[in-house]
């Protein structure tokens, strides 16, 4: 596809408001021919790329008695690489539309070979199982699931969740045009590919809606967008000294997110559920009210907007729906927020009393929130939905991937990433990509365990797409993400995304150790938290990017110390003799409290046994600086050096393979640890 390169954006707090990029081509060719040169106001982005995103993605497509047949063409248009979730509402009894849906979508699944989920929203064991897990907002009088679209979203995020989608969108089912389906979801995957954070929103403005006014006339807005687009305008025009007008999708249904920003929001019942989705964001990460997630917004919010070339046809509901269950809750939904100033305020009321949806003594209602689907332990539901979801999948018992519930054995790989996966001259990882995405798809957990921080390790998982555990600083602490393991365990602290197991002590302590040294034998160290990220990079050869990172340390410090041997013997002695240790690379010395690897490849192989009965061990490193993991796996591994020779690891029963670092990665992997 070819997309219009990027529009003014706007920026607040953390988040990223890009103003609406139109779709210049839905089909920009073959890739074989790229010999002419982009257009610098263009942007062509693969059909790969798409595809690999689709894969990622869940598309849930809620649905309140809607014609069949246009439910039966919004199927038709959703990719087939996504994972489609129908939440539905409609009649069921003696005339049961939701048996229809079911017949439909089991049809359709049968014949285009996919696997798909429904569920009945009022199901009871899904609301049990909501319950159990304390998600109870949700929940009626009745202990049922709330009547809604935005409850059956929801209820979307947690199936899509629950089996491992990245990615996750929205699409009505009263939608006349497959095609214009088809064209919704290649958007979402654009704004996830041009998406620079893990935190990003896709939002769909189309371009026309065609309505019936005796001939068919192509009408550019919706009133209610119109309306809610002017006053989050107005109040993101309130926060500078610009006016803005960057939204013009604050009520659109059709948009999609990473699960990593779906399960932070807070969320509206009934139709306001677009407008809240940005208020939350607004709200947590805008830079209006004191910030509490720093993980997130240090790595900021994108939120996309893009324009169709498909026109939007659907069903009609006519002016008491319009006014009294989209824009009344809409304007409610900003009015309320706590980031709302008085100026519009006073607009919003003065609208909404104007649009006859208010009387002038009545006050603004209070729209019913749902909490951040985050706050749910997907562990348990996982376990009380289990007998369900043979049912919830079609074809019916066919159960889709779901590591989640998994209680089979498991293979674990730890792994070293510097000279092991990534190769020590040029640091790339594309040799070991076969094996990689092997391991991925056998579900064998791959387990970095290397010297780098979080930060520095952050960029790889995302990058090759490695989830679960990892060890970071040489054991200074193991990150588990939050929904890995089923059983509960002990750790040091949690952060937003993972429980923190700390071995080492905190960055901090050892600073002021090494201050101290320096001060008692007169030293001369200097570490990298004295440093500048531009004195990092030029001493390390690292791009500014990678410096930041390497900087951003939490449990062992990198210094380098000048002077003659004589005084560095002496500072090495002292350091030692503070409770510190250190390894070397020559130029620079890492100094933390001990080497915590072997620790901590024990811990994660007593977690992984206890949540999966049984599980083998595997270790791939390069030299002695891994022997504390080698020497605590099932089957140790090693690669060979730049000189294609192997370092001397001294463990029992080690294998060596063939290969310099990715390339012997690859090797081991296909030879020894999928068999
Ligand atoms: N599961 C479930 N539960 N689905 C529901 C429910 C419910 O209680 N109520 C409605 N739906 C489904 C409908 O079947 C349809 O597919 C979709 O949700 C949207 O509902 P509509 O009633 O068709 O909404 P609309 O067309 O007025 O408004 C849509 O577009 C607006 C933007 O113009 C919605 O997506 C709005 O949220 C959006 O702001």
């Amino acid at each position: 596809m070819r997309i219009e390169n990027t529009r003014s954006i706007e920026h607040l707090g953390s988040v990223k408001i890009h103003g609406v990029r139109r779709i210049l081509e839905l089909d920009s060719g073959a890739r074989a021919v790229t010999h002419l040169e982009e257009h610098l106001d263009t942007q062509t982005i693969g059909q790969d790329s798409i595809e690999t995103i689709e894969q990622r993605m869940a598309i849930v497509l809620s649905i309140k008695n809607e014609d069949l047949k246009a439910f039966e063409g919004v199927l038709t248009g959703v990719p087939h690489n996504c994972l489609i979730i129908v939440i539905s509402n409609s009649r069921t009894g003696e005339i049961d539309a939701y048996r229809s849906e079911q017949d439909i979508l089991s049809r359709f699944c049968s014949s285009t070979k996919r696997q798909a989920l429904i569920v009945h929203q009022k199901d009871p064991v899904l609301a049990q199982a909501l319950k159990h897990v304390n998600y109870t907002e949700i929940l009626d009088d009745k202990g049922l699931v709330r009547n809604g679209k935005s409850e059956g979203m929801l209820i979307g995020i947690l199936l899509a969740k629950l089996h491992e989608k990245d990615y996750v969108g929205f699409i009505d089912t009263d939608n006349y045009i497959p095609g214009a389906v088809w064209e919704y979801v290649k958007h979402f995957a654009i704004g996830f590919i041009l998406a620079k954070s893990p935190y990003a929103m896709v939002r769909v403005l189309w371009r026309y809606k065609p309505k019936f006014f005796g001939e068919l006339y192509f009408k550019k807005w919706g009133r209610v967008s119109e309306i809610t687009n002017k006053f989050i305008n107005h109040f993101i025009s309130t926060q500078g000294k610009f006016e803005s007008e960057i939204i013009k999708t604050a009520n659109a249904g059709e948009h999609a997110m990473s699960m990593k920003l779906a399960e932070r929001l807070t969320y509206a019942s009934g139709y306001g559920i677009e407008t809240q989705e940005l208020i939350s964001i607004l709200e947590q990460f805008g830079g209006i009210l004191p910030v509490k997630k720093k993980t997130v917004t240090d790595r900021g919010i994108d939120i996309f907007q893009t324009e169709t070339i498909n026109p939007h046809l659907h069903e009609e509901r006519g002016e008491e729906h319009l006014m009294q269950e989209m824009l009344l809750p809409s304007l409610s939904i900003i009015y309320n927020s706590p980031i709302c100033e008085s100026s519009t305020k006073q607009r919003i009321f003065d609208q909404l009393v104007e649009q006859k949806c208010l009387k002038p003594d009545e006050e603004v209602p209070v729209v019913r929130l749902i909490p951040p689907p985050q706050q749910v332990d997907m562990h348990r539901f996982a376990q009380h939905l289990e007998p369900q979801l043979p049912i919830y999948s079609v074809p019916k018992g066919e159960i889709l991937q779901r590591k989640l519930v998994a209680t089979e054995g498991k293979k674990v790989v730890f792994t070293d990433l510097e000279g092991t996966l990534l190769h020590p001259l040029t640091r790339s990882y594309t040799q070991a990509l076969d094996a990689l995405r092997l391991l991925q798809s056998k579900g064998i957990a791959i387990i970095f365990c290397s010297a780098k921080t979080r930060s520095e390790q952050q960029v790889y998982r995302e990058e090759l797409d490695v989830k679960g555990p990892f060890i970071v600083e040489n054991g200074g602490a193991i990150f588990i993400p939050k929904d890995y393991f089923r059983f509960p365990f002990t750790y040091d602290k949690a952060t937003d995304d993972y429980f923190v197991i700390e071995l080492g002590i905190p960055y901090q302590e050892i600073r002021q150790r090494l201050k101290r040294i320096n001060e008692e034998i007169n030293g001369h160290i200097v570490g990298f938290g004295d440093m500048s990220v531009e004195d990092v990079a030029r001493e390390t050869a690292l791009n500014l990017k990678s410096a930041e990172l390497v900087k951003q340390r939490e449990y062992s410090e990198i210094i380098r110390i000048t002077g003659d041997k004589k005084s560095i013997g002496i500072t090495l002695n002292s350091i030692k003799n503070s409770g510190l240790s250190y390894t070397s690379n020559g130029k620079f010395y890492e100094i933390l409290e001990r080497d915590g690897k072997s620790k901590a490849v024990q811990i994660l192989t007593a977690l992984f046994k206890l949540n999966y009965s049984e599980s083998t061990t595997v270790g791939i490193g390069d030299d002695e600086s891994d022997l504390p993991m080698l020497a605590a796996v099932d089957l140790p591994i090693l690669v060979q050096g730049q000189s294609r020779r192997w370092k001397k690891v001294k463990v029992k029963n080690i294998l060596r393979v063939k290969g310099v670092g990715p390339e012997g990665w690859n090797n081991a992997i296909k030879e020894f640890a999928t068999k």
